[in-house]
């Protein structure tokens, strides 16, 4: 079988290693694809955005299965266009998608179906949106509506902050059209989970849980990333906790989905916070996480293209998913100054130390090849994963294979996973 994969990040690496693992498949492409993923895939310089051009290499090459790796495509509706010209493709359609692509959207959806989150107001009108922060309680949430590379979120911790911020959002449209909407809510405390799931439209299995590092610096310091770094399973989703989403959430979810004539077929990542109250969703999305993928997928023990299948026929019921009983962490080397700006095209030294060492895993995000070798190419690098009997000892050899590989400007936080000792 002929796989296509559409992406470029570490997320879409760590994809292509567990498909490349499937005895299903015989060619693995990535549009467009890293210099790590070209070591296991051909990359086709096609970007993400790009579907008539997806479409159309994807029928002369005779691909039989395609998988979404990105929410802007997701939500731009990739998936609806492929399908139309009958290619086999795992993602939810674009009316699915929407449970990322507007947080406006999935407030309503939680609410009507009763589904735990923080208390929200959505707005569509700056000036509405200031009247209601006068009578509100301080810290707040605004949240632009849209994909906003996961910057749309402001934590405000005074009434002038967020009058400032609603601003920011609606009127200087600093995330674009993702600010055309937003939503307001309460702030809520306690240790975030990232849940990732296989969906078939009815069925929902539940991977093994992460936890991701969003903040740049060390101590959960410094700008908002796309993530630092992760590690699974999350000692604090306990089987309380998971006892009360697989009851209120999960497929809770799934079904309020269905019931909207919103059918969701592909990942769903619930965002949790793990709240005095309760379990309470954060945010969907409706992809893998990024890095939250590099450490879930090398612990499952199924073939990924099975799965996938599964989802897109509606048999998931069928498929006992599995993962092993050790633990896995990711550090993320990056480029000095990311997430705000950072020198691109240095060569990285040591990537053969990962060849034949089982258990180990360099997956590259910002890379390229180039004639004197693989070089940096974006602000995050290298997802630098390790398994382990425990947490613990995954984190250790994680950060011992950081050293394996240099690169100028290499820059990495040193507690990831640090959480674990308080656990
Ligand atoms: P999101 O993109 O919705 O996951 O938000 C990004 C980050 O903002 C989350 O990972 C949380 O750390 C934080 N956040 C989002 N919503 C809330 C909330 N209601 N209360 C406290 N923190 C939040
Ligand atoms: N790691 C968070 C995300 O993928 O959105």
């Amino acid at each position: 079988m002929k796989v296509l994969i559409v992406g470029s990040g570490g997320r879409e690496h760590a994809i292509a290693a567990s498909v490349a693992k499937s005895s299903k498949v015989s060619k693995i492409y990535c549009a467009p694809g890293n210099a790590g993923i070209g070591q296991i895939a051909e990359c086709v310089n096609i970007g993400a955005m790009e579907f008539d051009k997806l479409v159309a290499f994807s029928m002369e090459n005779a691909i039989d299965f395609v998988i979404v790796g990105m929410d802007d495509p997701l939500v731009g509706g990739l998936v609806d266009e492929l399908e139309a010209a009958g290619i086999r493709t795992f993602g939810p359609r674009k009316n699915a998608a929407i449970l990322e692509g507007s947080k406006a959207f999935s407030k309503d959806l939680m609410k009507k179906y009763n589904i735990p989150t923080a208390a929200y107001e959505n707005f569509d009108d700056a000036d509405a949106a200031i009247a209601y922060l006068e009578n509100s309680t301080y810290p707040i949430v605004l949240k632009a509506d849209g994909l906003a590379l996961g910057k749309g979120v402001l934590i405000c911790n005074t009434k002038e902050e967020a009058i400032a911020g609603v601003k920011e959002i609606m009127t200087d449209k600093k995330f674009g059209s993702a600010g055309n909407r937003m939503v307001i809510e309460e702030f809520m405390t306690g240790r975030e989970v990232s849940v990732l799931s296989f969906v078939d439209g009815k069925t929902i299995k539940i991977m093994t849980s992460a936890q991701d590092h969003k903040r740049a610096k060390d101590n959960d310091e410094g700008l908002n990333t796309g993530g630092m770094g992760t590690f699974s399973p999350s000692p604090f989703y306990t089987a309380e906790v998971d006892e009360f989403c697989k009851k209120y959430i999960y497929q809770a979810t799934v079904d309020a989905m269905a019931a909207e004539g919103r059918e969701f077929k592909g990942i769903i990542f619930f965002g949790l916070m793990l709240t005095p109250n309760g379990p309470r969703v954060l945010e969907y999305n409706a992809r893998f996480g990024d890095p939250e993928t590099q450490v879930v997928l090398p612990r499952m023990k199924n073939d990924i293209i099975e799965v996938m299948e599964a989802c897109v026929d509606g048999r998931l019921d069928e498929i006992d998913l599995q993962f092993e009983d050790n633990a896995a962490v990711c550090v993320v080397l990056a480029s000095e100054g990311y997430p705000v700006s950072y020198e691109k095209g240095f060569v990285i030294e040591g990537l053969d130390a990962f060849e034949d060492k089982d258990g180990y895993y360099c997956f590259h995000a910002g890379t390229k090849l180039t004639e004197n070798g693989i070089v940096t190419n974006g602000g995050r690098v290298l997802g630098i994963t390790a398994k382990g009997a425990d947490l613990k000892e995954a984190r250790a050899n994680a950060y011992k294979a950081t050293e394996w590989v240099q690169f100028e400007n290499k820059y990495m936080r040193h507690d990831i996973g640090k959480a674990i000792d308080e656990a």
